[in-house]
């Protein structure tokens, strides 16, 4: 108000509208907002895998039994109460021995529906404990405190979530079943979707699966469910839910490699290096792995198959491209993928300027 009094009316008509329009996009984020955020506290969680109502169901059946028996034990005890009331001062209390029909029933019947709940939880546990074959794979690494995730099938994809950055962390498709291949770094954690109904431990110095098969598409909250040190708390993150189409290109986008704009192309290089998987075979120490070393590589002469040649811009591209075209001898190129496709030529230039950092 005061500042509508100060403004010209045109200025102030000018505020109201943006204001209005303001509001306007709120309320459209709103309604845009995932389904977590609009739920009230008293709302049940989201089924979003196939796990989720086979859980709910064993849940509401302990639930059930439980109020069921607890209402029986506290009626009868309350009727006996009146019942076997003191009625005069002089009134002496029953000799009571015991009755073996009532003390079977009442072990008997418990020990049965302990039977049912364990039945119907172990076969619930083997189906999530078995993954199918065809599942999606995905590595999750457990660190104080933040998640990394990777995809073997996705070379270069990496997504964490930090203190600092707590946003989407694992990206999913529908209907496909997904495996988590788990461990830790430093201490236990322990990897949580209540939308999806599982939870496992995170465990440093080996391996831990998880699998799901997401049926909704939408984002969903994950977190670390087991005190791994001050900053537990913020050791969370988002599954990110796509269709399967959408899945394959989000990933392709997310394992992109770019130079960043403060970057020199021979960092740049060096990160393909990690990113891309060369370093599984070409070392920067001078041993030979799979492949030659990556030290004093550059203009170096080496004999292959089709005899001497300089190490190069060409040659190294081509091997980059064609790894079978010339060998250096010792090696087999066969293990070599092609990196055409992967690598355009803005990484390939990097990576020799990478190369010739490495005297
Ligand atoms: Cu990691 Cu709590």
């Amino acid at each position: 108000m005061i500042l509508s009094m100060l403004m010209e009316p045109e200025q102030a008509a000018q505020a109201a509208a943006d204001a209005t329009k303001a509001a306007e996009a709120a309320t459209e984020a709103a309604k845009a907002a995932p389904p977590w955020e609009t739920l009230s506290p008293w709302d049940t969680l989201p089924q979003a895998s196939t796990f989720a109502e086979g859980t709910d169901a064993l849940y509401l059946f302990i639930v059930g039994i439980s109020v069921f028996f607890f209402l029986l034990v506290m009626a009868v005890q309350a009727y006996f109460m009146w019942k076997y009331r003191r009625l005069s001062e002089d009134q002496k209390t029953s000799s009571i021995t015991h009755n073996g029909k009532i003390e079977f029933l009442w072990s008997a019947i418990p020990a049965v529906l302990l039977v049912v709940i364990f039945v119907w939880g172990e076969v619930d546990f083997l189906k999530q404990t078995v993954p199918p074959n065809d599942a999606v794979q995905v590595r999750v690494t457990g660190r104080q405190w933040f998640w990394t995730i990777e995809y073997p099938d996705y070379p270069g994809v990496q997504l964490t979530s930090s203190v600092d950055e707590s946003q989407v962390t694992l990206m999913v498709p529908k209907g496909q079943p997904v495996q988590l291949t788990m461990t830790s770094e430093d201490v236990l954690h322990s990897f949580y979707i209540p939308a999806f109904r599982i939870k496992r431990d995170v465990v440093p110095g080996r391996y831990t699966t998880l699998w799901f098969e997401a049926t909704q598409v939408g984002e969903f909250n994950l977190y670390c469910a087991e005190y791994c040190g001050d900053q537990h708390s913020a050791m969370i993150g988002k599954v990110k839910v796509l269709e399967p189409e959408l899945f394959a290109a989000a990933l392709a986008d997310a394992g992109k490699l770019e130079q960043e704009p403060s970057e020199s192309l021979a960092a740049f290089g060096e990160r393909i290096y990690s990113r891309r998987g060369c370093n599984a075979c070409h070392s920067l120490d001078g041993s030979p792995k799979t492949g030659p070393t990556w030290k004093g590589l550059w203009q170096k002469n080496e004999t292959t198959d089709k005899g001497a040649v300089l190490v190069d811009d060409n040659y190294i591209k081509e091997s980059i491209l064609e790894p079978n075209a010339q060998i250096v001898n010792g090696f087999t190129g066969v293990k070599m993928p092609s990196y055409k496709g992967q690598l355009d030529d803005k990484h390939i230039t990097a990576l020799i300027e990478f190369m010739k950092t490495l005297k």
